[in-house]
Formats: structure tokens, sequence, C-alpha cells
């Protein structure tokens, strides 16, 4: 009798521990992109970063949203420097300054601008002070920068020993090191080494679809990462299994 109690409460536990874990599927919720999970799920955080109890205003707000850049609804605090842009000999098309939409990943990705530095926090409509709901706003808001020496950086941290290795997601002001973005994809006439998307404006697969994306013509950092979809790592378009994703523009 004793016994099947106690399995029986083991097997409550199990499925209530079951339930309660975050398994979510082509969902930004639960990602390394969803930063309200980030901190209950380590308390550590709450001293690095503002938990506002919501997912999407680290990125976007309903209202009151900043028109400082071309993307949608921006609600964080926006990057202004000049880039150094990736050239090289061979190069047909000319790089411009990240788009709208490269500058809204680049808001936390450059390392300058702190990641939960948002322009309008939840509850209030207020700008940045307050008040919050759920947390109180910290003094210091750590930046995604590689240099465990200049202050309030996650890689104080996330160097690889104490929490997981996130420098490759600094990619700093210098892009020359990175893919281009910013130029207007070729047309097959311009340069026959590249596939003709669906839509010239829009990339691949229709509005509604999750292939690869340009942006008015253009190459951005969403044309190959979908922010929102953790399924393929990193936060791909789709699989480069077999290089599936750089084939799908150059024929190589
Ligand atoms: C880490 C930043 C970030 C978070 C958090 C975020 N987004 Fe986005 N979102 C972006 C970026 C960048 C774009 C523009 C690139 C693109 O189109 O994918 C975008 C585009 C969009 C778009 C327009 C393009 C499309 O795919 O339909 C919608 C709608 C959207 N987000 C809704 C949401 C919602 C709802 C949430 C919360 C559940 C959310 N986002 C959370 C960064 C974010
Ligand atoms: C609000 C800040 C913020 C914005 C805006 C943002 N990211 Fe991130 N991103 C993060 C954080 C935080 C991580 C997790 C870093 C870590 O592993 O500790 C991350 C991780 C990633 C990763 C690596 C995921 C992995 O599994 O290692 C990729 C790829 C990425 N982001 C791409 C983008 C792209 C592309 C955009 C724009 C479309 C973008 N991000 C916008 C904060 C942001
Ligand atoms: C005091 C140390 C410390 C600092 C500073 C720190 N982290 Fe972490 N972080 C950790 C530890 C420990 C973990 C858990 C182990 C792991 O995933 O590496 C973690 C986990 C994470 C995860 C994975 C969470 C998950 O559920 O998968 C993300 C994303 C993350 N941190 C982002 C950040 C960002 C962004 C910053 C800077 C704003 C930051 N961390 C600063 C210690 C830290
Ligand atoms: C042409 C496609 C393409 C473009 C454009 C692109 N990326 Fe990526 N990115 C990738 C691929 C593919 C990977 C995975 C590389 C790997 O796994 O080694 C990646 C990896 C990453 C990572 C994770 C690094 C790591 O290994 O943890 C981050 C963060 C990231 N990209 C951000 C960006 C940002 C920000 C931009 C715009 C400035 C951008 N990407 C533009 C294709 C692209
Ligand atoms: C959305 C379309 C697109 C995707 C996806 C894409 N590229 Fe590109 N890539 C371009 C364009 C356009 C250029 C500029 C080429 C030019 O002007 O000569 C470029 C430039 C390059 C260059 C530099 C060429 C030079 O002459 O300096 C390399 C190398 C490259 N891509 C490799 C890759 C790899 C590897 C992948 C997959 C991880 C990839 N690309 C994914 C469109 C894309």
């Amino acid at each position: 009798m004793k016994t099947s109690r106690s399995f029986l409460w083991l097997a409550v536990w199990t499925v209530a521990a079951v339930a309660a874990m975050p398994i979510f599927s082509g969902t930004i919720v639960g990602s390394k992109h969803d930063l309200t999970h980030v901190i209950p799920a380590f308390f550590i955080h709450s001293s690095t970063m503002n938990n506002y109890g919501e997912v999407c205003v680290y990125c976007h707000a309903p209202h009151g949203a900043t028109t400082a850049i071309d993307a949608p609804l921006w609600n964080h605090r926006t990057p202004s420097q000049p880039y150094t842009l990736y050239s090289s000999s061979t190069l047909d098309s000319i790089p411009g300054q990240p788009g709208g939409y490269s500058l809204a990943c680049l808001s936390c990705h450059d390392g300058t601008i702190g990641v939960d530095e948002i322009i309008n926090a939840p509850g209030s409509g207020d700008n940045l002070g307050g008040p919050w709901y759920g947390n109180s706003a910290v003094a210091v808001h750590w930046k995604m920068n590689p240099d465990p020496f200049s202050g309030a950086t996650c890689a104080m941290c996330h160097d690889g020993s104490t929490g997981h290795y996130a420098l490759m997601g600094y990619l700093g002001t210098d892009l020359r090191n990175d893919h281009p973005i910013g130029m207007t994809y070729p047309t097959p006439a311009q340069d026959p080494d590249f596939s003709a998307p669906d839509n010239p404006q829009s990339g691949w697969g229709g509005a509604s679809s999750h292939d690869v994306k340009l942006y008015g013509g253009k190459i951005e950092c969403p044309s190959c990462h979908n922010v929102h979809d953790p399924d393929t790592i990193p936060f791909l378009r789709k699989s480069n299994q077999n290089s599936a994703l750089c084939t799908t523009c150059h024929i190589k």
C-alpha cells in the first residue's frame, strides 16, 4: 500500500515537472531570444538585465516605438555609429551601411548597447526610468561586449567556463569578417552566379513564408536568420545542411 502510494506521488511529480519544463518549438518563447526566460531560470541574471515579464517588449512595442530605424515597431535603443564594411577584390555588389533590419540585430549584437535598453517599458507608457512591472530597474544594462575588464559585460561569465561560451554572438562594429549585408541582391543579368528570387523585393517563398528573405531587395541579417524561431540553430531561416542556405542564393 505504502509502495503504491509513493509510486503514485512519483508519477504525479514527474508529470508536473515535465509539464513545467519550457519545451516550445518554432517559437521565440523559451529560446535564447526570450530574455524573460533567461532570468528566472538563472537568478544570477537579475543583476545584469531587467525582466519586463514580456517576451516581445525587448524588441517591439505596440505603441511608442521608435521611428529612428526601419524595423517593425522597434522598441530597443538603436545604434548610430558607422560600421566598417566588408570589402574584397572579387565583390561585384557594394555593401552599404547596415539597413534598419540589420541595425535591429546590431542594437544588441554589436555590444555597444545593453540587451535590456528598451524605449517603452511595459505598464505605463513611460520612458526608461519606470515604473516597471515586476522587477525594478537595475543601474547597469549589461552588454554583449567581449572585454571582461570593461565593466558590465555578459563576457564576465559567458567565456565558456562560468557560463556557456557566447562571444561568437558579439559581432562588434567591424563587419569586415562577416558575410556582407546592406547590398542590393543582383539580378541574373548583373551576376549569373546568383539564383533568381521568387520576388526581387522580398526574396524566396512568398510573404508568409519563413524562407530566405530580402528587405526592399537587399540582404540584411534576417535574410538568413529568423530571430523568432530557434529550431534551426542558430536561429537560421533554413538548415545549412549541404550548404542549402548558401546555395539558395549562390550558384556554386
Ligand atoms: C530579440 C528581438 C526580438 C524579439 C524578442 C521579438 N522580435 Fe519580432 N522581430 C524582430 C526583428 C529584428 C524583426 C525584423 C526581421 C524579420 O522580419 O524577421 C522582427 C519582425 C517581427 C514582425 C514582422 C515580420 C514578420 O515576421 O511577420 C512581427 C509581426 C514580429 N516581429 C512579432 C513579434 C512578436 C509577437 C514577438 C513576441 C512574441 C516578437 N516579435 C519578439 C526582433 C524581435
Ligand atoms: C534585445 C537584444 C537582441 C536583439 C535585438 C537580437 N538578439 Fe540575437 N541574441 C541576443 C541574446 C541575449 C542572445 C544569447 C546570447 C548567449 O548565448 O548568451 C542572442 C543569440 C543569438 C544567436 C545565437 C543563438 C545560439 O544558439 O547560439 C543568433 C544567431 C542571433 N542571436 C541572431 C540575431 C539576429 C539575426 C538578430 C536580428 C534579426 C538578433 N539576433 C537580434 C540578443 C538579441
Ligand atoms: C555572473 C555570471 C553571468 C553573467 C554576468 C551573465 N550570465 Fe548568462 N548565464 C550564466 C550561467 C551560469 C548560465 C547557465 C549555464 C549556461 O547556459 O551557460 C547562463 C545562461 C544564459 C543563457 C541561456 C539560458 C537558457 O535558458 O538557455 C543566456 C541566453 C544568457 N545566459 C545570456 C546572458 C546575457 C545576454 C548576459 C549579459 C546581459 C548574461 N547572460 C550575463 C551566468 C551569467
Ligand atoms: C548570408 C547569411 C547570413 C547573414 C547575412 C548573416 N548571418 Fe549570422 N550566421 C549565418 C550562419 C550560416 C551562421 C551559423 C554559422 C555556424 O554555425 O558556424 C550564423 C551565425 C550567427 C551567430 C551565432 C554565432 C555563433 O556561432 O554562436 C550570430 C550571433 C549571428 N549569426 C548574427 C548575425 C547578425 C547580427 C547578422 C547581420 C550583421 C548576420 N548574422 C548576418 C548566416 C548569416
Ligand atoms: C540571401 C542571399 C545570400 C545567401 C543566403 C548567402 N549569400 Fe553570400 N553573398 C550574397 C551576395 C549578393 C554577395 C555579394 C556578392 C558579390 O557582389 O560579388 C555575397 C557574398 C559572399 C561572399 C564574398 C564574395 C566576394 O567576392 O568577396 C562569400 C564568400 C559568400 N557570400 C559566401 C556565402 C556563404 C558561405 C553562405 C552560406 C553560409 C552565403 N554566402 C549565403 C548573397 C547570399
